[in-house]
């Protein structure tokens, strides 16, 4: 089984299939000038299926799949389908910009995919091609509707950005008095491949909150899983819920259950940390599952106690890594 040095058991992998996007978020990438990895470079699905065959021999139980955009990476849908057969899994969630799943939903809803989570920053399509850089807000939105009317359960990614859609924080929180969804609000990281931005504010949990708590009375706190990321919160008699994502300031570190492995095959105790191996290479080398399995067990006793520990340590100044490397 893995567990780290600190006793947190490991349970959930987050795996990026692929670092290639049809969108260009500022607060992930930048404009241009954008250095895909070659393709012989990626891991290929067998290889991810592999590994996380043997993740889920060691209790991994959760899978989330992200990118890039997971939808962009050819053959996808049947990578779903074969992670479907292994029954260690309990969850397999994809963290998604929607703009290419409209066809598929029948297909995610067949294959029993558990959570999905929609990226959707702003409700006004200026805006949205603004923080996007791609003219996609209608067909985003008409798959936010069609995911709602889906079995599948949703949630609404809503990074929040200083400057940029602060002000909509409130819109988003009374969407969900009718419908049934959650709208996640996610500290803003400097993961945008140039590092720290020049913020007027300084929109952390604690300020998000309050923004909701001066236009709703009666917020109820909601009880989470252990090792949830988000607070969560329900304003009362609304149907749908709101969640904080406290990412940057990183409060949420010592119940941590996971691990990252990105589209290239590094391992990654933290989303703050380096990477510490690379697994890609390992398993191109031959190594045997009990190898492997000793990689990982071994590899998770280095998890850093939290984010600003990892941060500490890594050899590159900062963090000015691209969240669409790391993997969302
Ligand atoms: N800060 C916070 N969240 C980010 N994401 C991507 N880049 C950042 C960042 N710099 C999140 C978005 C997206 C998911 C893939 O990762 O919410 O929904
Ligand atoms: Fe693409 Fe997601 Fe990065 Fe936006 S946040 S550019 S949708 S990978």
């Amino acid at each position: 089984m893995l567990v780290d040095s600190f006793g947190r058991k490991i349970t959930y992998l987050r795996l990026a299939v692929t670092d290639r996007c049809n969108l260009r978020c500022q607060y992930c990438m930048p404009a241009e000038g954008i250095k895909i990895v070659e393709r012989k470079d990626l891991l290929t699905f067998k290889e991810m299926y592999r590994i996380t065959r043997v993740l889920s021999e060691l209790g991994v139980n959760k899978i989330r799949l992200t990118g890039g955009e997971p939808f962009v990476r050819k053959d996808f849908i049947s990578f779903l389908d074969m992670l479907s057969f292994n029954d260690k899994l309990d969850e397999i969630n994809i963290t998604t910009n929607g703009a290419l799943i409209a066809p598929h939903i029948p297909k995610l809803e067949q294959l029993n995919i558990k959570n999905i989570n929609l990226s959707l920053d702003t409700l006004r399509a200026d805006r949205f091609l603004k923080i996007k850089r791609r003219n996609l807000f209608h067909e985003t939105y008409k798959v936010f509707e069609n995911l709602l009317e889906s079995s599948l359960n949703l949630k609404l990614n809503v990074v929040v950005q200083s400057g940029f859609n602060t002000d909509e924080i409130v819109d988003f929180v009374s969407l969900t008095k009718d419908k049934n969804f959650e709208v996640r609000f996610i500290e803003e990281m400097p993961f945008n491949g140039s590092g720290q931005r020049d913020m007027q504010e300084n929109w952390d949990f604690t300020k998000i909150l309050a923004e909701v708590q001066n236009s709703f009375e009666n917020i109820n706190a909601i009880a989470t899983k252990k090792s949830a990321t988000a607070k969560k919160f329900q304003v009362k008699n609304f149907k749908g819920t709101f969640g904080i994502i406290p990412a940057f300031t990183r409060t949420i570190c010592n119940d941590c259950n996971r691990i990252r492995i990105t589209a290239t095959g590094m391992f990654k105790n933290c989303l703050f940390d380096e990477g510490v191996f690379n697994i890609r290479d390992f398993i191109r080398q031959g190594a045997s599952d009990e190898q492997l399995k000793n990689l990982f067990i071994n590899t998770v006793q280095k998890k850093p106690k939290n984010g600003f520990i990892a941060e500490a340590n890594r050899l590159s100044n900062g963090v000015s890594e691209s969240m669409w490397t790391i993997g969302g």
